[in-house]
C-alpha cells in the first residue's frame, strides 16, 4: 500500500515531572527511529506541563501548552506530580493539567489494558497460574462523573465539602459504545460495572448499556457491582475480557488490574476523544523517589507510543514490531530495576531503551 505523505502527523511530547522526562527520552528514540524505518511522516515537538511547567510559567498547564496540544494529532505524556509541589493550592496542582488536558480535549475513553508478558508471571502479586496470559482492558470514562460534577466545593461554614456524581445519557452512550466496539474486536465480552444498589447515577448507567447491547448482539454483556469487581479481579481476573465503567471506579480498578501485571512500570494507555486525537501516557506516575537515576522502567512510555501508532495513526505494522521487541528483550532476561531478575541482565532506563530498539532491527 503506498503511503500518504501529503499531511505530516504531529506529535506532542510533554515529558513532565520525576522520571517522565527520563521514559519520555526513550520513547523518542524509539520513535524516531520507527519513523524512519517505517516511513511514517511524524514530527514531534515538546512543551511543557505538570510541576515543571509551574515552576517555569505559574501554571501546570500553560496556555502555550495547551494549544500545541489542541494542534498535534496525538500527545505523549510522562508524569506528572511530586512532592515539591504537594503543598499548592487545588487549581495549581500538576494532576489539575491532566484533568485540564482530558477536558479541553474531549478525550473521554480511556483505555487501559492490563496485559501480563508471559515472561514476567512471577512478577505478579498473584500465584502465576491465577494470572497467565492475562489479557484484560479496562475502559473507564474519563471526562465526567464526580471528576468534573457541579457543583461541588465547600460550604459556607467551612464544616462539609461536596462533590456531585453526575451523567447524562450521551455521555454513557459514548463510552458503552467505545467498550462494546473493543469487546467485539477481542473476546467479546463485556463486563459493565457500577454501584446501582445504591447509586441513582448508577442505575442509569445500567440502563443505557443495557440499552446499547441491543446493537450488539454478539457481545455478552454483563453487570458488576464495584465492590464485587474489586473482589473479582484479585480472586479471578481471567474471567474478563473488557471492562466499562465510569471514571471514579475505573481510576481505582484500573490500579488493581495494573497491580495483576506484576509491573505499572510496564502498562501503557490511552485517552482518546470522538476524532480519534488522543494522548498515550504509561499508568506509573512520576515516581520523584527514583527520578534522575536511570532506575525507571521506559517500557509503559515505548508501550504508549504503540498504542499511539495504532489507535491515532492506523500504523498497525510499526505498532505491532515495537511491542515484539518489547517481548524480545523480554525474553532475553533483560530487566530494569523494577522487575525481578538476573543481576547481570539489569539494564538502566537508556540501555533498555536502546536494547528495544536494538531488537526492533
Ligand atoms: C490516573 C491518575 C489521575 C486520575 C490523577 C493523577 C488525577 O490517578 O490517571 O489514574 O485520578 O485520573
Ligand atoms: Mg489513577
Amino acid at each position: 500500500m503506498r503511503k500518504k505523505m501529503d499531511k505530516l502527523k504531529q506529535i506532542l511530547i510533554l515529558p513532565g515531572d520525576g522520571i517522565g522526562p527520563e521514559v519520555c527520552d526513550e520513547a523518542r528514540k524509539v520513535l524516531i527511529h520507527v519513523n524512519e524505518v517505517y516511513n511514517l511522516g511524524i514530527i514531534h515537538k515538546e512543551a511543557a506541563v505538570g510541576g515543571i511547567a509551574y515552576d517555569t510559567f505559574g501554571k501546570p498547564l500553560p496556555d502555550e501548552t495547551l494549544e500545541a496540544a489542541r494542534d498535534s494529532d496525538a500527545i505523549l505524556l510522562g508524569a506528572v506530580g511530586g512532592p515539591a509541589w504537594d503543598n499548592l493550592d487545588y487549581q495549581l496542582r500538576p494532576e489539575r493539567a491532566l484533568l485540564g488536558l482530558r477536558a479541553e480535549l474531549d478525550l473521554f475513553a480511556n483505555l487501559r489494558p492490563a496485559i501480563l508478558s508471559k515472561h514476567l508471571s512471577d512478577s505478579s502479586s498473584l500465584r502465576a497460574e491465577k494470572v497467565q496470559d492475562l489479557d484484560l482492558l479496562i475502559v473507564r470514562e474519563l471526562t465526567g462523573g464526580i471528576y468534573f460534577g457541579e457543583p461541588r466545593g465547600r460550604s459556607e461554614d467551612d464544616q462539609s465539602a461536596f462533590n456531585t456524581m453526575v451523567y447524562n445519557r450521551n455521555e454513557i452512550e459514548r463510552i458503552g459504545r467505545v467498550a462494546f466496539e473493543a469487546a467485539q474486536k477481542r473476546n467479546k465480552t463485556l463486563c459493565s460495572v457500577d454501584k446501582a444498589n445504591v447509586l441513582e447515577v448508577s442505575v442509569l448507567w445500567r440502563d443505557v448499556i443495557t440499552n446499547i447491547s441491543k446493537d450488539y448482539p454478539e457481545v455478552e454483556l454483563s453487570h458488576m457491582l464495584v465492590d464485587n469487581a474489586a473482589m473479582q479481579l484479585v480472586r479471578d481476573p481471567k474471567q474478563f475480557d473488557v471492562m466499562v465503567t465510569g471514571n471514579l471506579f475505573g481510576d481505582i480498578l484500573s490500579d488493581i488490574a495494573a497491580m495483576l501485571t506484576g509491573s505499572i512500570g510496564m502498562l501503557p494507555s490511552a485517552s482518546l476523544n470522538s476524532n480519534n486525537q488522543g494522548m498515550y501516557e504509561p499508568v506509573h506516575g512520576s515516581a520523584p523517589d527514583i527520578a534522575g537515576q536511570g532506575l525507571a522502567n521506559p517500557i509503559a512510555a515505548i508501550l504508549s507510543l504503540a498504542m499511539m501508532l495504532k489507535y491515532s495513526f492506523n500504523e498497525n505494522k510499526a505498532s505491532a514490531s515495537i511491542e515484539h521487541a518489547v517481548e524480545t528483550v523480554l525474553s532475553e532476561g533483560y530487566r530494569t530495576n523494577d522487575l525481578e531478575g538476573n543481576d547481570d541482565k539489569k539494564l538502566s532506563t537508556s540501555q533498555m531503551g536502546s536494547k528495544i530498539i536494538e531488537r526492533l532491527n
